[in-house]
């Protein structure tokens, strides 16, 4: 009888953005399950206690490495995968997690405005698929994990920028995949619909704790580990046979209501 191995154990894992949201999900879901994680995010402040926490939880039997790095400086990512190749004697899995945006008309966005949500989601994500690529293929292989967003996959008023931004993450994953192919690389994406996030809840203009209700909204809204368990599966060995795939996880629908289509979060 075949039984499926979601298994992580003793790998070694970056996650980018993980100081809150979707990123400390996945930290803590990996480490949960026994890889050694590198976190960073922009303020060592901010990330640090997350790393501290895995550290000290009686849950994570991996160990977790918390760096100061703004995914937008190149040099800045190279680093992040040196420190980690050194702490943790190399490097399998890498999710290139830290994303945002904000909501405005495409007229009233700047040129730098439309730059920066660029740089920050797109040249982010190949920042750290070019710095941890080259370790993985000296390495024999690995697996990457880019977030993106159903905004990447369907228009919706306000995000022009941002959904720009996560199509091409997504073409980008289809792209590198063929080309890694035979150095044992697999990258995949995730489209998360609407998932309660410090991000989300700032970008609506609303208390973290504060999230539209359920019944307001035509799926259910969806929280870290719901996107955290769908990476596990992807760098897992599970998903052996998966590559160049962008994996939808949105919540199930509840018709009848317009809140998500009136957020522009409607698909
Ligand atoms: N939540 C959703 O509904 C949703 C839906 C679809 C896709 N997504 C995507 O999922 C990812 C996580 O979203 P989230 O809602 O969890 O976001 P979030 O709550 O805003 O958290 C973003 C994380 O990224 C970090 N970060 C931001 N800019 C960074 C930079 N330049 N360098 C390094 N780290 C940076 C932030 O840390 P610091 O502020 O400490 O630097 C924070 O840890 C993003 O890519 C987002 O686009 C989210």
């Amino acid at each position: 009888m075949h039984t499926p191995d979601f298994g992580v154990a003793g790998e070694t894992a970056i996650v980018t953005g993980a100081s809150q949201g979707i990123g400390k999900s996945i930290a803590e879901t990996l480490a949960a399950g026994g890889a050694n994680v590198a976190i960073c995010s922009r303020e060592m402040d901010r990330v640090g206690p997350v790393a501290e926490a895995i550290n000290d939880s009686d849950e994570a039997e991996g160990e977790a490495l918390a760096v100061e790095c703004n995914v937008r400086d190149r040099e800045a990512v190279e680093e992040f995968v040196e420190e980690t190749v050194e702490e943790f004697g190399g490097l399998d899995i890498l999710v290139n997690n830290a994303g945002g945006e904000f909501v405005a008309p495409f007229e009233d966005i700047s040129a730098n405005g439309f730059e920066a949500i660029l740089e920050l989601n797109v040249m982010g994500t190949v920042h750290g698929m070019q710095a941890a690529g080259e370790v993985m293929r000296e390495n024999g292989g690995g697996r990457i994990v880019n977030m993106a967003s159903v905004n990447g996959q369907h228009p919706a008023p306000g995000e022009s920028h941002y959904g720009t931004a996560k199509a091409g993450i997504i073409r980008l994953t289809e792209t590198v995949a063929t080309e890694w192919a035979d150095d044992g690389i697999r990258v995949n994406c995730v489209a998360p619909g609407l998932v309660q996030t410090p991000g989300v809840a700032e970008t609506l203009g609303i208390d973290s704790e504060d999230m539209p209700p359920r019944e307001q909204v035509d799926r259910r809204i969806g929280h870290g580990e719901d996107i955290a368990d769908l990476v596990q599966f992807l760098v897992s060995p599970a998903a052996a046979f998966m590559t160049g795939e962008t994996v939808t996880a949105k919540g199930v629908p509840r018709p009848g209501n317009s809140m998500e289509h009136d957020l522009g979060l409607q698909n």
